[in-house]
């Protein structure tokens, strides 16, 4: 394996520093600039696929989004969640983004720079007051950074789908091959836990208040289902074995005619499959990625298992029973980007087993980073949820029509990623980096 010695300032440490807020906004444009720099300005203004925006659009809101929260919002009362105009994602829903009145690159770039110049200012004379819930420990400035990350995410959806020739992927990062695949299940006992947190630096709405469940006891994977146990389903005519999938399962597969996961295909016996620029035979030990929840749930039922709860996923990923308590990351307290497959710069999937500590206290590996994994439950609030600092971030978003995702994959930036953040999109969606682990009642 060669793994680069990444160090990144992450915004999930405590009591923050102005400079440190700089740092991180600085590393965060970086980053932005890196994935986009090499596009030209049609591929900018591309609609490469009716679910994503131009790219340029993206550039933009990030640009709004964070002039609205660090300066019209910082210290007045809150105007909008989200900007009027071009930018807003409301008004202009993503499929229609590529008619509007898109600026080029440099203009684009010299918005950016203009309103960090101004909220950089700004930043010198802010106090983070501990009595304002949005100042306070930087809460604002977390939230903003998470915005730019998670757009970056979304800005590598959108290039993997990419019309013409692929993405140059900036590749700093590759893994040697690994042959120690886990296909053993890992039980969970019945008892106690506590789901979700109160920190108020970083986490989400969505992710308060902590609060105990009780679980039943339940076996849940050791690893991320693999390419090859994924095969091993579509060999078994998994895609046209119809006591496998729920009705709508049934229905998007007709919709869709899907018969493997999304950028495979073909090649006389053999399968191959795309990763940006990247072409070459499916890797047998590395997670299947790329499927929506109706593929991940048929795929739990001709296994005999099911797809976790979002409950147990986070019990597996978090909690330690020799300290009765929940950890932030599966292998502890602090963030450390060193120790899992994210960040982008992978480009990839990395075999199952490649990063040796990234293993919860319960015995779960690969919870953070690779694929986001489906789970069966619908986004909704926890017991106690309060609204904050906008109802368009999550409440707008609680029902059954989204299924929760979780544990970030390998184009999630460090920052926007713990045991507590929740993802969620439509079921029939698999452009994300989506995976997942299978589990069943004990
Ligand atoms: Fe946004």
């Amino acid at each position: 394996m060669t793994v680069s010695r990444l160090t990144i300032p992450t915004p999930t440490t405590a009591a923050i520093s102005r400079q440190e807020i700089a740092n991180l906004l600085a590393e965060a444009r970086e980053r932005t600039l890196l994935l986009v720099s090499s596009l030209s300005d049609e591929d900018l203004h591309c609609q490469h696929d009716p679910l994503m925006s131009p790219i340029i659009w993206d550039i933009g809101h990030i640009a709004h989004f964070e002039e609205l929260w660090l300066t019209r919002n910082l210290d007045g009362p809150i105007e909008f969640s989200e900007m009027p105009g071009m930018y807003n994602p409301f008004e202009h829903p993503r499929a229609t983004r590529a008619s509007l009145a898109l600026p080029g690159l440099s203009e684009s770039v010299g918005q950016l720079n203009e309103i960090r110049a101004r909220v950089l200012e700004r930043l010198e004379s802010v106090e983070l007051d501990p009595a304002n819930p949005l100042l306070r420990d930087g809460y604002v400035y977390h939230m903003v950074l998470q915005h730019e990350y998670q757009h970056n995410e979304t800005i590598l959806q959108t290039l993997q789908l990419k019309k013409g020739d692929p993405y140059r992927a900036p590749r700093a990062r590759t893994f040697g091959p690994q042959r120690s695949s886990p296909k053993d299940m890992v039980a969970f006992p019945a008892g106690h836990v506590t789901i979700g947190t109160n920190d108020r630096r970083a986490a989400y709405d969505n992710e308060r208040p902590l609060h105990d469940v009780e679980v039943k006891p339940f076996y849940m994977d050791r690893a991320p289902v693999t390419n090859g146990r994924y095969l091993e389903f579509m060999h078994d005519g998994g895609y046209q074995r119809p006591e496998f999938w729920s009705d709508p399962g049934r229905r998007w597969l007709a919709e869709s005619g899907a018969d493997s996961p999304k950028y495979w295909t073909r090649e006389g016996d053999r399968w191959v499959n795309r990763v940006m620029d990247l072409t070459r035979e499916v890797d047998p030990d590395r997670p299947v990625c790329h499927v929506c929840y109706h593929e991940a749930e048929a795929f739990a039922r001709w296994d005999g298992k099911r797809l976790p709860t979002e409950i147990e996923w986070e019990a597996g990923a978090s909690w330690d029973s020799a300290t009765d308590s929940a950890r932030a990351f599966p292998w502890g307290s602090r963030p450390d980007a060193k120790l899992a497959n994210v960040d982008q710069l992978s480009f990839d999937t990395a075999p199952v087993g490649t990063f040796t500590e990234n293993v919860s206290s319960a015995g779960y590996y690969g919870m953070i980073g690779d694929v986001w994994e489906w789970t069966s439950s619908d986004f909704v609030d926890y017991p106690g949820f309060q609204s904050f600092p906008y109802r368009e971030y999550s409440e707008a978003f609680f029902g059954t029509e989204y299924k929760v995702l979780r544990g970030g994959s390998w184009a999630t930036r460090p920052g926007a990623i713990r045991n507590t953040f929740r993802n969620w999109d439509y079921p029939i969606r698999r452009q994300i980096f989506s995976g997942f682990r299978c589990a069943r009642d004990a």
